[in-house]
């Protein structure tokens, strides 16, 4: 913004645009996976009904609902890990740590629906504390859920997660709240990049009441 509020275009680069009208579903689902960028990954374990354990990294994952607390990830296509889902009701999500990068790539392998992913690539499973489906051990973070419900949205289905236990390492708590550098989420990114945790910033929400009391806080944020 200039000082008399107008929009200035000079200080901004030329844009390239992606029309999803124009473009072949791969390539723009490529766009929009690099854009929406970092991702956390819930690394989810279920169970079939024939008591195989399943456990697959998804990237298309966030919290969805506070009260109740709901979790989402997003099965793209019909997935073990949905169709268990749904065949049991329960799920664990877990923290994908970064000592364990290649394992939870090589989770996200197309094995047959009767192999157990965490056999495979040697990801310990341990009981969880509420939910019969087991929760990841090397993973500092398990949320406990059962399934909410689930929304098919053209070649995806979203699945809702009430969030009935949350169990942290002991190690990884200070003063009531799970600390990110004992966590070291790793996230996706576009392509096959992922990241780690960066630089952590920490910086306070400013209520309007002080934002109007002190002009400075304005011309502080805006770099007058
Ligand atoms: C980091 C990462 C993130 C992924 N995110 C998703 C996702 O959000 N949704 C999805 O359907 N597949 C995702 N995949 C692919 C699945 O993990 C993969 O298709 C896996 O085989 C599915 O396992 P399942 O059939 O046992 O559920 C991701 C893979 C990786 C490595």
């Amino acid at each position: 913004m200039d000082d008399d509020g107008q929009v200035t275009v000079q200080s901004s680069p030329q844009r390239v645009s992606f029309d999803p009208a124009e473009m072949d579903t791969g390539a723009f689902y490529r766009v929009l996976n690099s854009v929406v960028v970092p991702r956390p990954i819930a690394w989810v374990v279920t169970q079939s009904a024939e008591g195989v354990h399943n456990l697959a990294p998804h990237s298309f994952y966030t919290v969805a609902c506070v009260d109740p607390p709901i979790v989402q990830f997003t099965s793209v296509g019909r997935k073990d890990s949905l169709r268990n889902a749904e065949a049991t009701g329960e799920f664990t999500v877990n923290l994908t740590p970064e000592a364990l990068f290649e394992r939870v790539n090589a989770t996200g392998t197309d094995f047959p629906a009767g192999e157990s992913e965490a056999e495979h690539t040697g990801v310990r499973l341990e009981p969880s504390d509420t939910v019969s489906v087991p929760r990841v051990a090397q993973s500092p973070v398990s949320l406990e859920c059962a399934l909410h419900s689930t929304l098919r949205l053209g070649d995806s289905t979203v699945v809702f997660g009430r969030v009935v236990h949350v169990s942290v390492w002991e190690t990884a708590v200070r003063d009531g709240r799970a600390r990110i550098d004992q966590l070291r989420p790793l996230a996706r990114l576009g392509g096959n990049e992922w990241s780690t945790i960066g630089e952590v910033k920490e910086i306070r929400r400013i209520p309007y009441r002080k934002w109007a009391e002190d002009p400075s806080i304005g011309e502080q944020v805006r770099g007058d």
